[in-house]
């Protein structure tokens, strides 16, 4: 029988390659970067499935090259915002991503940054490489305490979650907000309901984990940043998007807020370049799933979502579940 026909989009971790291998006719793009749409729209044409990434745009010009035989495009990611997925429903086409498997990871990336940006680990390193350091000294480098403080989540899926149950450890207070309350969240993690603004203007912590939809772009802009402590360090895990990057960036030089700790940016890979100039905000190329366990584990998803598709089964982790009523 003739194995399915599978595009990648880029190239991914051995195993995931290899399991795809086994089943499939597959092409990989052999070059280490994003291909363009006119490049996508010339690949995709004539696949029964297409493994795609997050830097990848996958609008309807995108769906309807792809052709009527193509079953899915299984996302390479949790976050789905590059895919148009009412356009893939309308196309009958199924459309997967890759929760779970990195929920750890990405909760332990923020963690990272709220450390990093609280106890400025990247400017003390940078510190001493410089030769600036001559020894110790009762007023170098200060950064905040952690232990004991308040952490504002916003957003309590499966990231939000964890992350906030982590906070234990560091006996914080945890306070949340989301459309509404959540109490297998407040059962994890012991955090408290309440709204944005009392959330902005009461943590020393904000963490951002909220999808990027319309009502999510832009959620912290200039109002927001008015609210927080001059004391408070935002973080963001979830998609650039949700920050205003142009007033994040004046928030931080006008020392309206103490730090920020980003591992996304509203059009990356460009950053803002006045953020770029902000010593009080530690910057991240979007790595908060790059560990090699998990960029194994999300491939091998990836890839499961393809060989279910193939056989006519239900993808694990569909996300267009309507094409199945
Ligand atoms: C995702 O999966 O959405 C992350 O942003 C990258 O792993």
């Amino acid at each position: 029988m003739k194995k399915p026909n599978v595009y990648v989009t880029r190239m991914l971790p051995q195993p995931a390659v290899d399991l795809l291998r086994e089943h499939c006719e597959v092409e990989i793009n052999p070059e280490d970067r994003v291909l363009t749409h006119a490049e996508l729209l010339e690949k995709v044409r004539g696949r029964d499935a297409v493994l795609c990434l997050l830097t990848d745009t996958i609008d309807e010009a995108v769906l309807a090259a792809a052709g009527p035989q193509c079953k899915i495009f299984s996302n390479y990611a949790v976050g789905f915002n590059n895919i148009d997925v009412e356009a893939a429903t309308r196309h009958k086409i199924m459309v997967s991503n890759t929760p779970d498997v990195l929920t750890d990871a990405t909760a332990d990336l923020a963690w990272s940054l709220l450390f990093a940006t609280a106890r400025r680990v990247v400017e003390s390193d940078k510190f001493l490489r410089d030769g600036c350091y001559k020894g110790w000294g009762p007023m170098l480098l200060l950064g905040l305490d952690i232990t004991g403080k308040t952490l504002g989540v916003i957003g309590t899926g499966r990231i939000g979650a964890n992350f906030a149950a982590k906070a234990k450890g560091f006996k914080m207070k945890v306070l949340y907000n989301d459309l509404e309350p959540n109490p297998a969240f407040e059962a994890e993690t012991g955090g408290v309901f309440v709204d944005k603004a009392t959330l902005l203007k009461e943590a020393d912590f904000v963490s951002l984990h909220v999808p990027l939809l319309p009502s999510t772009r832009h959620l912290i802009g200039p109002a927001e940043f008015k609210l927080m402590k001059k004391t408070a360090v935002l973080i963001n895990t979830s998609r650039g998007p949700v920050v205003d990057e142009k007033a994040l960036a004046e928030a931080l030089q006008l020392g309206e807020i103490w730090g920020a700790g980003l591992d996304v940016f509203e059009n990356e890979p460009a950053v803002e370049p006045e953020l770029l100039k902000c010593e009080n905000a530690v910057l991240l190329p979007h790595v908060a799933s790059a560990t090699v366990e998990t960029r194994t584990n999300m491939g091998l998803i990836a890839v499961r979502n393809i060989l279910a598709a193939m056989k006519g089964e239900t993808p694990p982790t569909l996300v267009n579940r309507e094409l199945l009523a």
